[in-house]
């Protein structure tokens, strides 16, 4: 018989691989969740699987690239097979290219990073929901980022993919409420992560996230349990980030002008 999903409930991790991913498997296998370690590397899934699974919890690893529509399936049934359930579907997996627009890759920055951080979101809510809706329940937490809600110079591509999770998921939670699902968004403003080192951005202004908004990726694994135990439409952290995303509705002149002002001049050397 299968547990119930109070006793030994089941999360699949996209981008568990790394950062927000992989602290997330961490907090949650604490917690009493079986985890299903998703990502392209599998050698960082098996090691933390193996940690996991030292520390007394339960973790499989399975190799999925979520650009890519039958690995996803794969990815679900894997889990299926290994868990019989699955209770919360994280959609993290993604990446960030910050440059300008014209200096963009059509296919390695552009369609990749749309691939990646939008279609496999959807692709793996679409891939889990027979499952859900048969079991008339079931959690799905899209990754989104303060940057799907305000957006910033050189995060075009990336804004679009994260405002998209947006669109998606609320409508997506219209969808599916009726069958006792959630959907919930979250977006965290600077993680330190491994993110940085992926965005191909070099700055010449010093215009960055003050340190002390700066999150760690066990604050956002934090908050993503939060939200699994308490489900909400969207999250946004740190909270106060909230406030830039109401000053940018409010005044979206001053904010364009401030940008182009203190990032987008001085960084096109203008
Ligand atoms: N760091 C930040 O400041 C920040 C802020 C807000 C939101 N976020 C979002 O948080 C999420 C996690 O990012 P992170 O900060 O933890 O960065 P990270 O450490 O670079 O982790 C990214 C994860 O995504 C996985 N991934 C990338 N492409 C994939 C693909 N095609 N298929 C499967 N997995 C893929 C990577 O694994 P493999 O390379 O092994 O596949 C890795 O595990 C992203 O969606 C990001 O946009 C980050």
């Amino acid at each position: 018989m299968s547990a119930g999903p109070t006793q030994h409930p089941v999360i699949l991790i996209t981008g568990a691989s790394s950062g927000i991913g992989a602290a997330t498997a961490r907090r949650f296998a604490l917690n009493g969740y079986r985890v299903a370690l998703a990502a392209r590397r599998l050698d960082r899934l098996q090691a933390l699987q193996a940690e996991i699974e030292a520390a007394g919890g339960e973790a499989i690893a399975i190799q999925a690239d979520v650009s890519d529509a039958a690995s996803v399936e794969k990815m679900v049934a894997q889990t299926l097979k290994a868990y019989d359930q699955i209770d919360v579907l994280f959609n993290n997996a993604g990446f960030g290219r910050t440059k300008w627009l014209e200096k963009l890759d059509p296919q390695e920055d552009i369609a990749a990073q749309i691939n990646t951080n939008l279609t496999g979101a959807i692709l793996a809510a679409q891939a889990v929901l027979p499952h859900m809706i048969k079991r008339r329940s079931g959690h799905i937490i899209n990754m989104s980022s303060v940057s799907g809600l305000l957006a910033t110079p050189t995060y075009s591509i990336y804004a679009a993919t994260k405002f998209g999770l947006r669109g998606f998921s609320d409508a997506l939670r219209r969808e599916v409420g009726v069958f006792g699902i959630r959907v919930s968004v979250i977006y965290p403003g600077a993680v330190t992560t491994d993110f940085a080192s992926h965005t191909g951005a070099s700055r010449k202004t010093g215009v960055s996230t003050p340190k002390a908004l700066v999150l760690t990726p066990e604050q956002v694994a934090q908050a993503v349990l939060g939200l699994a135990r308490r489900p909400r439409r969207a999250l946004i952290i740190p909270a106060v980030s909230g406030l830039a995303v109401l000053f940018a509705n409010l005044f979206p002149g001053l904010t364009d002008w401030l940008q182009e002002r203190f990032f987008t001049r001085p960084e096109r050397g203008l």
